[in-house]
């Protein structure tokens, strides 16, 4: 429970959707007095809503762990979490950053997203976890970023931009992105399979090299192998 208090849920409709379909094809089972089909169906719903569970409530946090072993935080870190919500990418960043790092998270706190997130959640978290001068939240919409040219040199987002649309948005959101990145600054971006793909080519028209997109196995089904989360790597051109 504490960890659903501090993370949340991301998407909770499709996790509604996944077990009240489960207790549907259960109902239906009763009904046509045990119907061998009714109850397959089941059982596959309350797997795929228990494969969505996992990764919102664990799998997110291991592929970060792993994400985060392979980038350099330094004291001249400047870091932007986009669509921080509860701050889990955040957080981790701040806790790993030595003495003169920073990471800035922003967010607009959409409950449908994330639940119960909100800035002064997490502005509460970082006082009590003493981390208010490693980081700092604000509110603001990732299509138009309330920040200078060239400000950050690493941006990192977790399951956030595919959350815009239509696409446009996400298009602005990437230019946006870049626009804050310094020349050489890294960009990690956690994300649905279908969205990473749609990155990819746009961060090549933005003019980004190394760009390397790799799965994360089951800590990423949002329901099953076809609805998995990928990990994107850039780096802005020097
Ligand atoms: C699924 S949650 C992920 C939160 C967090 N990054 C994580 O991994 O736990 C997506 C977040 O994106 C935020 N979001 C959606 N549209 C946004 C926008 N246009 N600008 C900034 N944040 C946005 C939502 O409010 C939500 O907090």
């Amino acid at each position: 429970m504490k960890r659903i208090r501090e993370n949340g849920i991301d998407g909770v409709l499709g996790l509604i959707m996944f077990y009240g379909l489960g207790v549907v094809c259960l109902i239906m089972w009763v009904v046509t007095r045990f119907q061998q089909g009714w109850l397959i169906a089941t059982v596959i719903y309350l797997v795929m809503g228990s494969f969505f569970l996992h990764t919102t409530l664990v799998g997110k946090e291991l592929i970060w762990d792993r994400v985060l072993r392979d980038v350099s935080l330094t004291k001249e870190t400047r870091a932007l979490d986009v669509g921080c919500g509860h701050g889990l990418v955040m957080f981790k960043i701040a806790q790993r950053l030595p003495l003169g790092g920073h990471v800035t998270g922003i967010d607009i706190w959409r409950q449908r997203d994330q639940t119960h997130n909100s800035q002064a959640a997490v502005e509460r978290r970082l006082a009590v976890s003493q981390l208010t001068q490693e980081a700092a939240v604000q509110t603001a919409d990732m299509r138009q970023l309330p920040f200078a040219p060239q400000t950050f040199n690493l941006v990192v987002s977790s399951l956030a931009i595919h959350n815009v649309k239509p696409k446009a948005g996400r298009l602005q959101s990437l230019q946006e992105l870049s626009r804050v990145l310094r020349p050489g600054g890294q960009v990690v971006l956690v994300d649905l399979g279908f969205s990473c793909q749609e990155y990819k080519k746009a961060l090549q028209q933005l003019g980004f090299t190394d760009i390397h997109v790799t799965g994360n196995g089951l800590n990423g089904w949002w329901g099953g192998p076809w609805m998995p989360t990928l990990t994107l790597r850039a780096t802005k051109l020097k």
